[in-house]
C-alpha cells in the first residue's frame, strides 16, 4: 500500500462523450440546467469504490490489488456536492486534512470542550463522502459532530446514547439555521456506527426513545439521514440505530460489498438493509499523522458514506428533493442496480449507482 497521496488527476473527456440532456431524461434525471451538454469528468486514479458506483459493470482488476489508485471514477460538475452540507455525527473531523480544501469544519463536541478529531474514524468517513482524491462529492462541506469520547464508553450506555441524541440535536439546528438561506442546497446527517440492541435496551427506555424521536425530527425537518447497517454479521435490525428503519422509513441503512459484488461477511444483513455500497478495501483519508494520512479499511460505515456521498450529488440533480428524505431514498433505491448482488438473500439487493451511463473505457496493456 502507498503511503504518498496522489495527486489527484481528473480529465475532462471530449465533448463526444458528453451526455446530452436527452439522456439524462430518458433515464429519470431532471436537471435544471438550460445548456445542451453536461460535461462529465474522469478522474482516472481513483479507488475501486468509486468506479463501481458510477458503471453498471463489475469492476475489471486486471490484476490490480483493490487498493491501487488506477481505477476510473466519472461523474459531471452536478454532482459534486458543492452547497450541500453533511453532518457526520462521529469522532469529529481533521479538518486540516490537504484533501478537505477549505470545505471540512468541527461544529460542535458533544463531551468536552475539545473539537479535534483524535481517532481517525470520522475522518475517514469524511473521506469516502467528499475528499477530493478518494471522495464521491468532491466539493461537499463536511461538518463535525462529535460525539463518541475517546474512552468509548459503553459501559455508561445512558451516557452514550444522550450524548449522541444531544450531536443530532446539533445537526439539526444548524441544518435549520441554513434552511431559510437563499444558497440552501440541502443537508445529509451520516450515522456511521452501530451498536449492539441491548446497549440502547442498558441506556434505558426514555433514552432510547429521545434518541429515535431525535431521528424522526431529522427527517420532519427536511434532512437526509444515512445509517451504517452495523458489522455483527448479524440481522442489521438488532443493530441500533439501523433497526430504527422500521419505525421511521426514511431512514437508509446501507450494507457493504466487495470488489466482486458480494456481501462483506462481517456486514449486517436482512429486511432493515435498504441499499449495499462498497465497503471492502476502501481507501480513504486517516489523521494527517497517520500513515501519510490515507487508510485502508473494510466496514459499513465506509459503505454509508459513500451513499451520502451520492445522495449529496443527486441534490446538484434533483433540486425538488433537497428537503425530501422520503422521496431521495426512493430515487436512490430507484436509480441503484438490481439483482447483481451476492450474500444478500435476506434483504437490501441493491448496489448504490450514481447513474452515469456504461462504463468506462478500459485500456489494459
Ligand atoms: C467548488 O465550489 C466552489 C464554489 O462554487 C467553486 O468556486 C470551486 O471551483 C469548486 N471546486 C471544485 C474543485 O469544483
Ligand atoms: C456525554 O458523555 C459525558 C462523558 O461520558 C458525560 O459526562 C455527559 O453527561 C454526557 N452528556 C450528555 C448530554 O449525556
Amino acid at each position: 500500500m502507498k503511503t504518498i497521496l496522489l495527486p489527484l488527476l481528473l480529465t475532462l473527456l471530449p465533448q463526444s462523450l458528453s451526455l446530452p440532456l436527452t439522456n439524462l431524461h430518458n433515464r429519470g434525471i431532471s436537471t435544471p440546467l438550460s445548456c445542451s451538454k453536461v460535461n462529465i469528468i474522469e478522474q482516472g486514479t481513483a479507488p475501486w469504490s468509486l468506479q463501481r458506483i458510477s458503471g453498471t459493470a463489475p469492476v475489471t482488476q486486471n490484476g490490480r490489488p483493490t487498493t491501487e489508485l488506477s481505477y476510473k471514477y466519472r461523474f459531471t460538475e452536478l454532482e459534486d456536492g458543492e452547497g450541500v452540507e453533511v453532518y457526520i455525527v462521529d469522532t469529529g473531523i481533521d479538518v486540516d486534512h490537504p484533501e478537505f480544501g477549505k470545505r471540512a469544519r468541527n461544529a460542535i463536541s458533544t463531551f468536552d470542550d475539545d473539537l479535534e478529531e483524535n481517532s481517525g474514524h470520522g475522518t475517514q468517513i469524511a473521506g469516502a463522502i467528499g475528499s477530493l482524491s478518494y471522495g464521491v462529492a468532491k466539493n461537499v462541506s463536511l461538518v463535525g459532530i462529535k460525539v463518541f469520547s475517546p474512552l468509548f464508553d459503553t459501559k455508561n450506555p445512558t451516557a452514550l446514547i444522550s450524548n449522541i441524541t444531544s450531536g443530532i440535536e446539533s445537526a439539526i439546528l444548524l441544518h435549520n439555521a441554513r434552511r431559510a438561506a437563499k444558497n440552501f442546497k440541502g443537508s445529509i446527517m451520516n450515522l456511521g456506527f452501530g451498536f449492539p440492541k441491548e446497549i440502547f435496551d442498558a441506556a434505558g427506555k426514555k433514552v432510547s426513545d429521545e434518541f429515535k424521536k431525535m431521528l424522526q425530527k431529522a427527517i420532519d425537518d427536511g434532512m437526509h439521514v444515512t445509517i451504517a447497517a452495523g458489522d455483527r454479521g448479524r440481522d442489521a435490525c438488532t443493530d441500533f440505530p439501523a433497526g430504527f428503519v422500521k419505525d421511521i422509513p426514511a431512514l437508509i441503512v446501507v450494507g457493504a460489498t466487495d470488489v466482486f459484488d458480494k456481501r462483506l461477511q462481517t456486514a449486517d444483513f436482512g429486511p432493515c438493509i435498504d441499499i449495499h455500497a462498497p465497503g471492502v478495501d476502501i481507501v480513504s483519508t486517516t489523521l494527517r499523522g497517520v500513515n501519510g494520512g490515507v487508510k485502508v479499511d473494510s466496514g459499513t460505515f465506509l459503505s454509508a458514506g459513500i451513499v451520502t456521498g451520492v445522495i449529496a450529488g443527486e441534490m446538484g440533480k434533483n433540486r425538488n428533493l433537497r428537503t425530501d428524505p422520503v422521496g431521495m431514498k426512493r430515487l436512490v433505491k430507484d436509480k441503484a442496480l438490481k439483482g447483481i448482488l451476492r450474500g444478500v438473500e435476506g434483504g437490501g439487493d441493491l448496489l448504490v449507482y450514481s447513474g452515469m451511463p456504461g462504463n468506462p473505457i478500459e485500456e489494459f496493456v
